[in-house]
């Protein structure tokens, strides 16, 4: 039989998006060569804070369709400290977001094996926290509507519109239910801010109330984003799904990452479920400069968002395995610093690969 090929288009960007993402490719290289199904493709993307410097642009002209030719994007990270957040934001990841109709942003978090939680409740039992953070990826306070008027004068004024269409919520919404439903708790929680915010988060109320009609399966029931924040910490077995707009799951989930362990582990997947466009994958980590450069990047999150791109793939058992080799090393010690241990990013990439090499 030949060997799958999936062209894949990488981009480091900033920091240590360059390092995790270099360790992921060593990593996918190694998976495809133990598995024998499959082979890669690279078109490498050199768009970053850089390259802004240099041509005013992060995405050059015709930068789109080069995406589009791939089967599937690996992302690292982008910013850096000389160029305002909110430029690097909305110059490179959120237009691929929009414009590869990548709708929902899926955020597993889990302890694995060999790490552990700063909840005392999930060091007792690390199966206690186990969830998937659907976060609705493009509309909502991240749409990009509002305006500056009088800007950097004492009269300033900024509006930030946030928008919520029926049609986009109800994607994120079907999607959440199907996510619930194809895991064995068949449990949703779906979070807004509803009793304050009494228009767009309404709606997303009664978009819920019409979809779950739909899943009798599906036990579902809802928060106000707040309370969830608690719940979280407090009684994380009592959560399994969990759906929420861009801004508030944007946040949950970095709370979801460290009360798994570490930021550095937390995969992301920005899909477009119509598979038209090509999905992209990404540690939810950004690019760190106070330790980019210095070789001690926990390249978990990428290695966890490139099983994740596997596993889009169609190699669900390749996804399996590398995720196995992931856990096996971090349980013999290849941890970095975020995680308590003492390995840099090449110890743990080296630890990975070694064990995918065994499980042949
Ligand atoms: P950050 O995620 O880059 O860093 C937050 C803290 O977590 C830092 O102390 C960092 O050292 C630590 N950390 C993050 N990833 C780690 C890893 N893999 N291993 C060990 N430690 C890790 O978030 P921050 O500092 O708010 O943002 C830095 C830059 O990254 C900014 O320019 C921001 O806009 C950008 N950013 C980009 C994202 C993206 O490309 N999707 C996401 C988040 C931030
Ligand atoms: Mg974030």
């Amino acid at each position: 039989t030949t060997a799958r090929l999936y062209r894949i288009a990488s981009i480091p960007g900033d920091g240590i998006g360059t390092e995790t993402t270099d360790a992921a490719v060593q990593v996918l290289e190694k998976l495809a060569e133990v598995s024998g199904k499959f082979a890669f493709e690279w078109d490498h993307v050199d768009w970053n804070s850089k390259t802004y410097r240099e041509i005013g642009s992060y995405i050059p002209p015709g930068g789109i369709e080069r995406l589009k030719k791939s089967d599937a994007i690996f992302f690292g990270a982008c910013g850096w400290p000389d160029i305002p957040d909110h430029i690097s934001l909305w110059s490179l990841i959120l237009p691929l977001r929009h414009r590869l109709n990548q709708y929902v942003n899926v955020r597993p978090t889990r302890i694995l094996r060999g790490t552990s939680s700063p909840l005392s409740s999930c060091v007792a039992d690390p199966s206690a926290l186990d969830w998937v953070i659907v976060r609705e990826n493009s509309e909502g306070e991240y749409a990009g509507q509002g305006g500056t008027t009088h800007a950097g004068t004492p009269l300033a004024v900024g509006t930030e519109v946030a928008i919520f269409t029926r049609p986009g919520i109800e994607r994120v919404m079907r999607f959440a239910f199907d996510t619930a439903a194809g895991r064995p708790r068949k449990l949703l929680t779906m979070v807004t801010k509803s009793n304050a915010q009494r228009h767009g988060m309404v709606l997303w109320d009664a978009v819920y109330d019409e979809v779950r009609a739909e899943y009798p399966d599906v036990a579902a029931d809802r928060m106000l984003v707040d309370a969830m924040t608690c719940r979280m910490v407090l009684r994380p077995r009592s959560l399994d799904t969990i759906v929420a707009t861009n801004l508030h799951a944007d946040i949950l989930s970095d709370l979801a990452a460290a009360l798994a362990g570490s930021i550095g582990i937390a995969p992301s997947s920005n899909l477009d479920p119509t598979r038209e466009n090509p999905s992209m994958f990404e540690p939810i980590h950004g690019s760190a400069p106070d330790i980019a450069g210095k070789g001690v990047a926990n390249p978990v999150g990428a290695f966890w968002s490139a099983a994740e791109m596997v596993r889009w793939l169609g190699q669900g058992e390749a996804a399996d395995r590398l995720m196995e080799a992931v856990e096996n090393a971090a349980a013999k010690g290849a941890r970095t610093k975020d995680l308590g241990g003492q390995s840099g990013t090449k110890e743990v990439t080296d630890a990975v690969c070694k064990e995918l090499e065994g499980m042949t």
